[in-house]
Order: C-alpha cells, then structure tokens, then sequence
C-alpha cells in the first residue's frame, strides 16, 4: 500500500501547524519523521489518521483519493496510530482496554469468545509476558507502549503511525521494540515513526523526512545520513553542547530519606539515603519498579507508609503529614499531560498556580501574565501565548511548560522524571542546565531516566531500584554500565 500526501495545510487560528506537505509512505519500509518541538509531525499523522481535518490538500491510498473524516474512517482503511500520550484506561484489565480498542466489538459483544480469542492471541504475539487479566495501572511504561502497539495491530491496520513510542523505554525495551518495528515492515506494514531519538532512526529507519516549521524540508534515504546531518536539518544550525559535567558535592548530609516507605501494589520498600547539598542522584532501573513511586513520595503526593523525608534538617513529609507544595520542592513528573498541567486551563494559570500560597506577590492577572510570558520565553514554550489552553501545545512544549514552572524557583528539591523525555535536541540541553544550575546552587537533585548514559555522564550516583527497594549504588565514576544493567534486569550484583 502507498499512502501519499500532497499539499497539506493545517492552521489552528493563526497558527500554520502544516504548510503545503508532500509525503509519501510506503508498505514494507520505516519511515523515521523528524523535527523540533511544535515543528508539526503531530499534526500531520493526526491528520492522516482522521483526528483532524486538514483545511487543504489530498491524501490518496493506492492513488486513489480518500477523505479521512474520523479516525473511525481512518481504521476501516487499515490506518492506525499509537498516540504520544498514552489513551489507555487505567482501571481496566489489559484484555477489556483491547476489546474497547476492537471496531468489530459492539457493547453487547463483550465478553463474545471469538473477540477475546482474536485480542489474546494478537497479544500473546506481540506482548507475550503481558497477562490479559492485569490491571493497565499495573503495566510498566513499555508494556503500555506495546500494549497501545497490539490496539493497532489488532485492529487490522496496514499503515501504523508511531508517535515518540521509545521516549520512556529502557534500552533493553528499545531494542525490542526496534525488532517489533522492523518485523511490522518486513510483513509488509507501512510504519511512520516519529521520533527525537537519532538511535531509533539509524536502528530502524529506512527513509528519514524532516519537518521544520510545519514544512518538510528534507526526505532522504536513511543510509544517507549521519547524525550531524539530521542535527543540521532539524534545527537549521549547528547545536554545540554547553553542558558540562558539575564536581561532586561536599558530604554534609542535605536531604534524608529515612526508612521511607510508600505505595501498595507494588510497595517502595525501607528507603535509607541520604543526599549532600548539590548532588544529582540518577535512579535507574526497568520502569515499574517504584521509580514513579519514589517519585511521588517525595513530591508528597503519595502518603509515606513508614518514615520521612527531611531536607535541610527539617521534615519535608512523614505519614499522614505530606506537605505537597512547598516552594522548595520541584516536581517534574511523568506523562506531564496527565500528571503536570490542568491541560483545559490557560498556560497562565498553569504557571502560577504553585505560587497561590504567596499569591500576595501577584495579586492581579496582568501582573501573572507578564510573568508567565517571561517565563514562556525564557523556556521557548512554543507558541510563548500566556491565554491558550495547556492542551493545545505539541507535546515536546507541554514538558517544557511543566519545566518552566517547577524550574523557575528557587528550588532545594528536584525531583525530575525523565525530564527530557520528548525534548528535542536544543530543548533536552538547556533543561539539563537549568537543573545543573540549581544544583550548582545547592540543591539535591533526584533525577529518574531511563537513559543509562546520560545518568552516568551526569549524574553524581546512581541507585537502581528494583521492586521497590535500592538493589545497587554506586559512584557514576565507579560503575560500568553492564553492571547497571545487570542490576536492572537480574536484580542482583556481578
Ligand atoms: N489543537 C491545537 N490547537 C492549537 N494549536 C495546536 C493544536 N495542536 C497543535 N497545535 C500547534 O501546532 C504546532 C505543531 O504541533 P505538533 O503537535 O504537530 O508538533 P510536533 O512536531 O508533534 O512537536 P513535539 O515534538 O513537541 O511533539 C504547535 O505550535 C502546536 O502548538
Ligand atoms: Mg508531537
């Protein structure tokens, strides 16, 4: 199958997401699509899949043209798409989230045996260690990605558009991943895969098109590319790293986590550390290991079931006395969309509202709106309009709105999830400065990634958790990456 775009345009008022794209997707091959946050790869897939129409242009299957007016319409033509956000429904098993998923199942279908057995198999295929009976809240991050992947697949469709699936992934996960999209062309699929990760480009790639400012500027075969190239297209200028790796902190305990423990189903268990004014502790470990529980216990927004947390000497939070918001703690928490914003509310009221409690300092709208639109350009939230819905941001600026709150402070505490995740190139840098700034300045810095080299370029030390209790620490300058690995997957020492 052959799906070709031409001369697509989409605006959102003034705002011009697609100007005059020409695409071309092809069954057996990847395609990589490439370029800065807000550049419009988004839009343009939402468009093909029938999320939005486009306000000019024609999309023909097998040259024959085709008006894709839902995604409904998109999927009787064996279009589909895994979403950047994730639309699983959390407090569903995974089977009942894929009989949803499933066209052919009407409501008095449920539960029809052929349709379980169809969903199952297609599962037991694709995600064979994912039961049909858990509960979605209960999958790690790359069993929902795959999870999203068998909703599409399931579904018959022959086109499948990717949108950033790797973000989160551990490397182990990526690489299955890139297996998984490498077999989906090899059986003839057509994959579009959107992506700021120039290592699933060269792993799986075999066109590559870029899109700057809603345009393609370039489409190139994948062989005949190098990184630097790529860099060049995206971004339209050399980006030359600043970032430079900050000297280990002095030993003077700072923040104390004593004897933490948090969560139920899968509990954070009996947490000793301790961390000195400055220092960036990575955690690393398979997601779903209590990464995000730790998270959000030290954000204190899930209860401590056992000991506290004390910065600076003083209780940040203990059982049944969080204190979630305080101005020396910053949460960059996973999946902002759903965590970080009131995604209906303007960016204004996203920004400030960590500052109600000193609201005094900004008593009127004027004054929150001329310090959200700094805030806006000093963190390049694209389009920088203080009046529009979080919602309609691309995903890569929805992060960095989220950053801009959190980082704009004066923070003791970071707590960051992945914070670059979905970032582009100069947009992952300057967030990882700003962190390195206030850690300069003094603060601890808990910084969860899934990105091993990263955590061992930048981060003081490295604890991996592995269900729910600190399996491995050690000095970034003292361990080796097998050895993480090792603790990661096996969940004991070499
Ligand atoms: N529903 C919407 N309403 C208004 N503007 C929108 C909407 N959706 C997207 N936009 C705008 O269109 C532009 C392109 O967004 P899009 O989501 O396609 O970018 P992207 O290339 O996917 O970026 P990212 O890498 O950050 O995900 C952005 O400026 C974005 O703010
Ligand atoms: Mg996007």
């Amino acid at each position: 199958m052959a799906v070709h775009l031409r001369n697509i345009s989409k605006r959102f008022g003034h705002l011009v997401a697609n100007d005059r794209v020409d695409l071309d997707i092809r069954s057996g091959e990847v395609l990589a699509l490439l370029g800065e946050n807000g550049a419009g790869k988004s839009t343009l897939m939402k468009i093909l899949y029938g999320f939005y129409q486009a306000d000019a242009g024609t999309i023909t299957l097998d040259d024959r043209p085709v008006t894709i007016d839902s995604p409904q319409t998109a999927m009787g033509l064996g279009i589909g798409m895994v979403f950047q956000q994730f639309s699983l429904i959390e407090n569903l098993t995974v089977a009942e989230n894929l009989l949803l998923a499933s066209a052919q199942a009407p409501r008095w279908q449920w539960g029809d045996r052929q349709t379980w057995v169809k969903a199952n198999s297609c599962l037991k295929t694709l995600g064979p260690s994912i039961h049909p009976q858990t509960l979605v809240r209960d999958l790690s991050i790359g069993e929902k990605q795959l999870l999203e992947l068998v909703k599409v697949l399931d579904a018959q469709a022959r086109v499948v558009i990717l949108d950033e699936p790797t973000s989160v992934l551990t490397p182990l996960e990526t690489q299955q991943f890139w297996q998984l999209v490498r077999q989906l062309a090899e059986q003839g699929h057509a994959v579009v895969l959107i992506t700021h990760k120039l290592a699933d480009v060269f792993a799986c790639a075999d066109h590559i098109a870029v899109m700057r400012k809603g345009q393609v500027v370039d489409v190139s075969s994948a062989k005949a590319r190098t990184t630097a190239d790529l860099v060049h297209l995206m971004m339209g200028e050399a980006v030359s790293s600043t970032l430079t790796v900050i000297s280990p902190p002095t030993a003077t305990p700072k923040l104390e986590l004593c004897n933490l423990s948090a969560g139920s189903s899968l509990a954070l268990k009996n947490i000793q550390l301790t961390l000195s004014p400055g220092e960036i502790l990575g955690v690393a470990g398979v997601a779903g290991n209590g990464q995000s529980i730790l998270a959000e216990a030290l954000a204190g927004t899930l209860p401590l079931t056992q000991g506290e947390v004390r910065l600076n000497g003083q209780v940040l939070h203990r059982v049944g006395q969080p204190s979630p918001i305080s101005p020396d703690l910053a949460y960059i928490p996973e999946q902002p969309l759903q965590n970080g914003v009131a995604a209906d509310q303007d960016l204004v009221t996203n920004l400030v509202v960590k500052d109600l409690p000193r609201m005094a300092f900004f008593p009127n709208r004027k004054a929150q709106r001329s310090r959200s639109l700094r805030l806006l350009q000093a963190f390049n939230v694209q389009p920088p309009d203080p009046d529009r819905p979080a919602m309609q941001l691309s995903g890569g600026n929805l992060q960095k709105l989220v950053i801009a709150r959190e980082l704009s402070g004066d923070p003791q505490l970071i707590i960051a999830c992945y914070p670059t995740m979905g970032l582009d190139i100069s947009a992952a840098e300057f967030v990882y400065e700003q962190i390195f700034h206030h850690a300069r300045a003094g603060a601890c810095v808990i910084w969860i990634s899934e990105d091993i080299d990263d955590l061992l370029q930048y981060a003081h030390r490295v604890a991996v958790l592995f269900r729910g209790e600190i399996i491995g620490l050690a000095e970034t300058a003292n361990v080796s990456r097998q050895q993480l690995g090792q603790w990661m997957t096996a969940g004991r020492a070499a």
